[in-house]
């Protein structure tokens, strides 16, 4: 009780301007990630805070789909819109017994495989990423959370390294074009990673990604992609060249933020 009241105190002093329930908020969520190691490290957490680092990099933890994932600046902080993507997957594949074979693209921090992993032990899941530093993060998290997901360094844009044969493509690309950059917060343009976020292109990897899972899906596969509300009618045209089923769907807020493919073209 103390120590949340000390700590609401100093964070008031510190992000002036904050609402008290996000002060109160953010108490709450540091106190529950950093348990009994508060006294050694407030001090110079506080000086982070200042700095306006985002908690999660702070106390290295972000809550996903139910479980504890470690974070740091290497990764983008779990979204919860990510997490009703996965449970549309997951409600997709409920019922099958099948063992499937899963790709999540640009898989950060591993949260897509791993949650899947969790619900589903007959399934094969791979986490590709081009950033190794990302990668590092997402097999430190497969490990603590003691799921066997394979790990793939690997730059989807190239389509000379395209191999496998997938049931389930998933991927939440970067897909933040460079002219959004002024409605984003400050704290996420300055730390987290860029890699993570923006496409020159906002439509690049749709088409890119679409392109390979029409090549390498299954027949009977699906293709799941979380996507930038601003850009539904685009993806959705240039979706419609690899397949011939296409689904979207809003998220919580009512914004659209997933859609996916079934019957590839090719
Ligand atoms: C929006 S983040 C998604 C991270 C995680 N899946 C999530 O939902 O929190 C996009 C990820 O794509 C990765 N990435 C960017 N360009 C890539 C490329 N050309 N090939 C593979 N992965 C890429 C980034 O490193 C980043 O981890």
């Amino acid at each position: 009780m103390k120590k949340i009241k000390e700590l609401q105190s100093l964070l008031s002093k510190v992000l002036v301007g904050e609402s008290i329930d996000e002060i109160n908020r953010l108490a709450k969520m540091y106190l529950e990630d950093v348990g009994d190691e508060y006294e050694g490290r407030i001090d110079d957490d506080v000086k982070k805070f200042i700095n306006g680092l985002p908690i999660q990099y702070i106390t290295n933890t972000q809550y996903f789909y139910g479980y504890r994932f470690y974070v740091d600046s290497a990764v983008l902080i779990p979204r919860p819109e990510t997490e009703e993507l996965v449970y549309w997957i997951e409600s997709d594949y409920k019922e099958s017994k099948k063992n499937i074979q899963c790709l999540d693209i640009g898989t950060g921090s591993g949260i897509i495989p791993i949650s899947l992993a969790k619900k589903f032990a007959n399934w094969e899941l791979i986490g590709m990423d081009l950033s190794s530093s990302a990668l590092e993060v997402a097999i430190k998290n497969g490990a603590d959370l003691r799921v066997a997901v394979s790990w793939i360094e690997q730059d989807i844009l190239n389509s000379d390294q395209w191999k496998g044969r997938y049931d389930v493509i998933v991927s939440n690309p970067p897909y933040i074009s460079l002219e959004e950059k002024s409605l984003m917060s400050e704290s996420t343009i300055k730390y987290e990673p860029d890699i993570a976020l923006f496409s020159e292109d906002p439509l690049l990897f749709y088409r890119k990604i679409s392109e390979f899972a029409s090549k390498h899906l299954d027949e009977a596969g699906t293709l799941y992609f979380e996507l930038n509300e601003f850009y539904k009618v685009e993806i959705h045209q240039l979706m419609k060249n690899y397949f011939s089923d296409i689904e979207f769907k809003k998220d919580l807020q009512g914004k659209w933020r997933m859609v996916k493919a079934m019957h590839p073209l090719s």
